[in-house]
């Protein structure tokens, strides 16, 4: 249903835009790189001339040339005219790529050690996937709960730093649906390599029925092996860290309400799929060393309950 928008292990290029934001940024380093890239030509053109014409071995001195008027008004001229449209451009890219915040956000995105939490003003809560209308700009706040994080979609062009206690808001924008690949881009901690952020772009009426979904409390477990699990997750405290709204509302690990909708687990790790649930469950160390989730020590039994529990969260 969406094109995937990466071209490396860490998401989009930052060369690729697929916002006016991320477009705007990739305009002035396009322009800026060409107008470097004409100075150095003039530059290295000047002294490959000088280099040859100039050799010792041709005893030719080069006439000097004292107080040449023309001359130091053009080479000062230059480039303030070169600075002053640097300066233009550079203004218009910040004018696009950041224009002033005039409403409350629309979401609130919190960096935790190793993960993303992603709260809708609607009411929605979800985990390292961030939902948006395509071709709406959304209005972010992006904090952190610890350490010094940094959001970053690359063909977005939003990259942020996530600063305890120093909340920031950004635009976010998606020009067509698909998905966009992002990362943490401030080391903070042994699974910084594991902070991988998801923006899923939706058509807008999709996007307004994911966020009323999302809404939605958890509904309560049908089978047998559900209803054990769902008791085993009060049992074995998996429900002091983790929410399941209608349940509890703890904030210190990822809210689980809808889990089994989201496409991967720890925070990209591995793929959502009941297999590598199961192993998540036996062993997250194993597979995420240092993150905060431990090792349960659960029974074979125990953690296909959990399983089958986790699996009707949809
Ligand atoms: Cu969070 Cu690096």
């Amino acid at each position: 249903m969406e094109h995937v928008i990466a071209s490396s292990l860490f998401g989009g290029s930052t060369l690729d835009p697929h916002s006016p934001q991320a477009a705007a940024i990739v305009g002035l380093f396009t322009s800026a790189l060409a107008l470097c890239g004409v100075i150095l030509l003039i530059v290295v053109g000047l002294v490959s001339i000088c280099v040859v014409r100039f050799r010792a071995q041709r005893k030719h001195e080069p006439a000097k040339t004292e107080g040449n008027t023309r001359l130091e008004v053009g080479w000062t001229l230059a480039p303030l005219a070169i600075l002053a449209w640097l300066l233009v451009l550079t203004s218009r890219a910040m004018a696009i790529s950041d224009p002033p915040i005039d409403r409350e956000p629309d979401l609130t995105v919190i960096a935790h050690q190793w993960w993303w939490e992603v709260r809708y003003a609607s009411g929605a809560i979800t985990a390292n996937e961030i939902h948006v209308p395509s071709g709406r700009p959304l209005v972010v706040r992006v904090e952190s709960q610890d350490v010094v994080h940094d959001f970053w979609v690359p063909a977005l062009g939003r990259k942020i730093d996530a600063i305890p206690g120093r909340p920031v808001n950004v635009w976010l924008q998606a020009d067509e649906p698909g998905l966009y690949l992002g990362t943490c881009a401030e080391y903070c901690g042994a699974e910084h390599a594991w902070m991988r952020i998801r923006v899923v772009a939706q058509r807008p009426a999709e996007f307004a029925a994911w966020q009323a979904h999302e809404r939605l409390a958890a509904a309560a477990p049908g089978d047998p092996a559900a209803s054990r699990g769902a008791q085993m997750f009060g049992a074995k405290t998996c429900v002091s860290c983790h929410a399941i709204r209608n349940r509890d509302d703890t904030r210190v690990g990822p809210d689980l309400t809808h889990l089994a909708e989201r496409a991967t687990l720890g925070t990209g790790v591995i793929d959502n799929t009941a297999g590598e649930l199961a192993r998540w469950l036996k062993d997250p160390q194993r597979i995420k060393p240092g993150c905060h989730m431990p090792n349960l020590q659960l029974a074979d039994g125990e953690v296909a309950d959990l399983v089958a529990y986790l699996e009707t969260l949809r």
